[in-house]
């Protein structure tokens, strides 16, 4: 069986590294595309390298633009691509420009679709990724879905029939990675202990495009009465930097993105955690580390219902909600055991050739 991985942002990165090592194991062949939405060594080489990933067969180059200017680019970019490779199945993964541009691609060549993390929904259609997931579903001939609460929403939508559920990979590398840093100390800034300081991320539109919001996000994590630990995505810096917002402020130490390893010995060695990414609310429910979200949904409802995260809709009371009492402990797997990418590799070989 011949895949056609379409990669091209931070956390596809994380995801293709366990199904490429999956599809290696099992002997398929694969074919690695990388879009070049993310191009900044932070943001995409650490990845491939640090994750053990082959560099991409074909690297487009992409960059930054707007949505559709940028979405436009990658769909004429992989054409010709896929047109040459013809695989058994073009596997899109997650929520980003380079997935719907890769599903749109492939259905117009007829090639067989299939999408990794399925199912996912914030029933926020102001979200960018919303469109970009909901689109991919309804294209693809496979949805493969990391949860049952994944699978219900495949469901409702009347896309149960090529829906499975296969586990969640982000699982398989998180839990490969936790073992391997555990005796590693957190790489911090000078001043920074062990154990007392919180680890942001915050990069979604919603929270960084309109400056207001920009900046009371800003001022509620520099209040927090904890050293906060803030790795940067580009587009924060950028925004931060057009509108004159500090990101040295108060309990403010503002680092550059980190790479995986790094990030789950962050989060692993942290008191808690504040965020507006999906991938790391559920790396600090695995890693048993509380989880405030600086978002008004989630998709990871999972994280909520047992307790290990909250959504902080109110910023001012984002103090409290990061001081709250402890989790109650679970051993709980809504996110699988870590051999999701086995699942997904077994159910493209059963499911190749069948539509
Ligand atoms: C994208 C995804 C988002 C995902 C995130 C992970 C979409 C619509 N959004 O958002 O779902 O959570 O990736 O990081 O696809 N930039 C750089 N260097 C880079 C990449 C980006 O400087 O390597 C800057 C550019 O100014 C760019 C901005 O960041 O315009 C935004 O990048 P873009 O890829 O458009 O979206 P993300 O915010 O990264």
């Amino acid at each position: 069986m011949k895949i056609l991985s379409i990669v091209g942002a931070r956390p596809q990165f994380v995801k293709l590294a366990p199904i490429a090592a999956a599809l290696t194991e099992a002997g398929h062949e694969h074919v690695i595309v990388h879009t070049g939405q993310h191009y900044d060594a932070k943001m995409s080489d650490v990845f491939f390298s640090d994750l053990g990933i082959p560099d991409p067969d074909v690297h487009l180059g992409v960059g930054s633009s707007g949505h559709g200017a940028q979405t436009g680019a990658m769909l004429a970019g992989l054409e010709p691509v896929l047109q040459e490779h013809a695989p058994d199945w073009v596997l899109v993964y997650g929520d980003t420009n380079s997935t719907i541009a890769g599903a749109l691609c492939a259905v117009k060549l007829h090639l067989p679709l299939a999408h990794l993390e399925a199912g996912l929904r914030s029933f926020n259609r102001r979200m960018p990724e919303e469109h970009n997931r909901v689109l991919t579903d309804h294209a693809a001939d496979l949805c493969l879905a990391p949860t049952e609460v994944a699978l219900g929403h495949l469901r409702a939508e009347g896309l149960g029939e090529r829906s499975v559920v296969t586990g969640d990979v982000m699982t398989d590398v998180c839990l490969r990675v936790a073992d391997l840093v555990r005796d590693r100390n957190p790489e911090l800034p000078e001043g920074v202990a062990p154990g007392e300081y919180v680890i942001a991320t915050i990069h979604r539109a919603e929270n960084t495009d309109d400056p207001v919001r920009l900046r009371a996000v800003v001022e509620g994590l520099a209040s927090l009465p904890h050293p906060v630990v803030l790795t940067a995505h580009p587009r924060l810096v950028h925004k931060a930097a057009e509108h004159g917002i500090d990101l040295t402020a108060g309990s403010l130490h503002t680092v550059e993105p980190l790479d995986y390893p790094a990030m789950v010995a962050a989060v692993a060695g942290a008191r808690a955690v504040v965020t507006d990414s999906g991938g790391l609310q559920k790396e600090a429910f695995l890693l048993r580390t509380a989880c405030t979200t600086v978002r008004t949904e989630t998709e990871w409802t999972e994280t909520v219902d047992l307790g290990w995260n909250v959504l902080a809709l109110d910023l001012t009371e984002l103090p409290s909600l990061v001081d709250r009492p402890a989790p109650a402990p679970t051993d709980a797997t809504p996110y699988g055991d870590g051999t999701a990418a086995a699942a997904t590799v077994a159910t493209l070989a059963a499911w190749a050739g069948r539509r």
